[in-house]
């Protein structure tokens, strides 16, 4: 039976002031089953940072619930939250952010040393083992390439055994040979370790290697493939709805059986 590790109910993000409010999201329900890989895509301020931040609690929905494994992040103080961030949620950004005066071994560690914690060197090395870099555990990040920082960044991330791994657009910044080695790491760690991803990308061939695709646009999830997706298909449904966003909205729901004109 498979469960739902992430869930989102009616989220509502409004940026920007009372005369003039930015609708970053506009009640977005979906959920995030355990074990499974989810690609997020959109145009640009569609509002995919801003699902992954509050279904991280990095950032707090104007409106909505969000459920990581059981525990409701409205219910949570802010020392709940940090906590539940710290342990729970493992999050990876574009820009790597890895701390550029420590080794790889060192930033792995990091998340556990803040929580006070004294990690055993096994397994740091395990960690580094598992994104390929055993042989890199001393370097600094300005030695590494940037596809190694990145992993360096999963493998920090992952450190604490976290139940879900958000990433912001983790390619973005890589050429497509180390993309392919990124993407195919969080595939492996889904298939191999049961681990639950979601991932923003606007890039079609990095959303194939997902079991699922999120459509969003104006803050609002439009679209929804699962099965069969290839590059080719993403590519397509995307270039469907900019074409015609209307038409691709009714196709959308008749597939998903809502609408029977
Ligand atoms: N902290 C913020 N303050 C004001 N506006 C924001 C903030 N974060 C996001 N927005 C706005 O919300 C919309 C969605 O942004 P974002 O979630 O970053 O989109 P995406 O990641 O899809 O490009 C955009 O119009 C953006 O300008
Ligand atoms: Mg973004």
């Amino acid at each position: 039976m498979t469960t739902d590790t992430v869930t989102l109910t009616g989220l509502r993000a409004v940026y920007g002031t009372p005369s003039r409010p930015v609708t970053a999201l506009d009640g977005v329900t979906t959920s995030f089953a355990s074990g499974t890989f989810t690609a997020v895509m959109g145009p640009s301020g569609s509002g995919k940072s801003t699902l992954l931040h509050c279904a991280a609690g990095l950032d707090s929905p104007t409106e909505g619930i969000v459920t990581i494994d059981g525990t409701r992040l409205n219910d949570l103080g802010e020392d709940e939250l940090t906590r539940l961030r710290r342990d729970r949620i493992g999050f990876v950004f574009q820009a790597f952010n890895l701390v550029s005066t420590l080794t790889a071994a060192q930033n792995v560690e990091l998340p556990l040393r803040l929580a006070g914690r004294r990690p055993p060197a096994r397994d740091v090395a395990a960690a580094l083992d598992a994104v390929g870099l055993a042989d890199r555990a001393g370097h600094r990040p300005s030695e590494l390439s940037g596809g190694e920082q990145q992993r360096v960044a999963v493998a920090r991330a992952l450190i604490t055994r976290p139940v879900v791994l958000f990433a912001d657009e983790p390619t973005g910044a890589l050429d497509s040979a180390a993309s392919r080695q990124v993407l195919q790491l969080l595939r492996a760690l889904v298939d191999d370790h049961g681990q639950t991803v979601v991932m923003v990308t606007h890039d079609p061939s990095a959303a194939a290697y997902a079991d699922r695709v999120l459509l969003l646009a104006d803050g609002r999830v439009v679209d929804e493939l699962t099965g069969g997706i290839t590059a080719a298909a993403v590519a397509a449904r995307i270039a469907e709805r900019e074409a015609d966003p209307v038409g691709a909205s009714r196709h959308a729901a008749e597939t998903a059986g809502e609408l029977s004109c």
